[in-house]
């Protein structure tokens, strides 16, 4: 049996957060149809919705959710209304204070060039078929938290501060989940840093080849950040783990989205000790918000995700990746996916296509 009740924590959040998440939403209905679980579905306001509605972007009615779910589904946070906040107020603090207050230090980011979806990718098909990457993104350290940190005046004028610190406890905790994923891949980790220029970054480098040697049957090589930017649209197909600080996770896997054609295609977890979030990396989008348009299946790979990562589900991850790739099989494109003069569908009509697809495979 797969389980009784499990409670997961829904925090749709801003822009396209909330339609998203819905389509999220109905793929975890087919599961529970087609498997003996119940999911409870605990629905709480964080970012920019969560300011509206409580003056804070992450209430701590929010944050009890999340710490005692199982996982959180996330949408996205943030938008132009809120700005001009102060930093302590910006929808982004909800993230971030999940990430810290949950321990979730280390984000997946698979970046998968789906074959179907190779004409999307602003790079030529033959430099990024078949590219499946993996980024590992250290997700509680470096300039995000380090202190001290501010805006101060000194000497009559402003001085601006981050501080760039990891403990070796730090790298070597995430160094071992990079180690660990790349024996369920192709053994290869590629750690990225700026060893040259950054004391950090030295320390960084020593101590992920110090957690080498108990994985020797993984390949582990070192790249600078500035050369891995290059190489990922040089060569993407080269690389398998890519294990990297949280700065440099940040930029290299929005770089690594765009191989993959459409940043609405990527979904992520982000896992600690006791608890795990799983939310599509694309954002909030205003933009496109609140018209049915967006790409749910960032959203919905997120899904599969929490079933791999969270529930230990192998099955029903693989099948909720099998039912997205039917999909586009089957040549259903949302408006950022779709070739010019090609027929879009609709965000909704894209999650029932996936759950019709998830639901005749799971015999639910
Ligand atoms: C991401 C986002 C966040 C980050 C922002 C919204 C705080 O860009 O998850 O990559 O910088 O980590
Ligand atoms: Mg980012």
């Amino acid at each position: 049996m797969k389980g009784e009740g499990v409670t997961i924590a829904v925090f749709p959040g801003d822009g396209i957060g909330p339609e998203v998440v819905a389509e999220a939403v109905k793929i975890l209905g087919v599961i529970e149809g087609a498997r003996r679980v119940s999911f409870r579905l605990d629905y709480g306001p964080v970012g920019g919705a969560a300011l509206d509605a409580c003056g804070e972007p992450l209430p701590a009615s929010s944050l009890k959710k999340a710490l005692e779910a199982r996982a959180v589904l996330l949408g996205a946070v943030g938008g132009p209304k809120w700005d001009g906040l102060d930093y302590a107020l910006r929808p982004e603090r909800a993230l971030l204070g999940l990430r810290e207050r949950l321990g979730l230090f280390a984000n997946l980011r698979p970046v998968t060039v789906y074959e179907e979806l190779i004409d999307a990718s602003p790079l030529k098909g033959e430099v990024v078929r078949g590219t499946d990457i993996l980024i590992v993104r250290e997700l509680t350290g470096d300039l995000y938290f380090g202190t001290p940190r501010g805006i101060r005046t000194e000497g009559g004028r402003r001085v601006g501060v981050n501080t760039l610190i990891y403990t070796e406890e730090e790298i070597r905790r995430i160094a071992q989940v990079a180690f660990l994923a790349a024996r369920r891949r192709r053994r290869r980790v590629t750690s990225v840093d700026k060893a040259n220029v950054l004391e950090s970054t030295q320390l960084w480098r020593d101590v992920v080849t110090e957690t080498a040697a108990s994985y020797p049957d993984v390949e582990l090589d070192h790249m600078y950040v500035d050369n891995c930017a290059m190489q990922l649209v040089r060569d993407p197909r080269r690389f398998d783990v890519v294990l990297t600080t949280n700065m440099f996770g940040d930029i290299l896997s929005d770089e690594g989205a765009m191989i993959t054609g459409s940043i609405g295609m990527l979904p992520s977890a982000s896992l600690g000790e006791t608890h795990a979030m799983y939310e599509p990396i694309h954002g909030s989008a205003p933009d496109i918000a609140g018209r049915g348009t967006a790409n749910p299946l960032a959203a919905i790979l997120s899904v599969a995700m929490m079933c791999r990562h969270t529930l230990g589900w192998e099955e029903e991850a693989r099948a909720v990746e099998g039912a997205v790739r039917r999909v586009l099989r089957d040549g259903l494109r949302t408006a950022d996916l779709a070739r010019p003069g090609e027929r879009t569908v609709g965000t909704a009509e894209m999650g029932d296509a996936v759950a019709a697809a998830l639901a005749a495979s799971l015999g639910g």
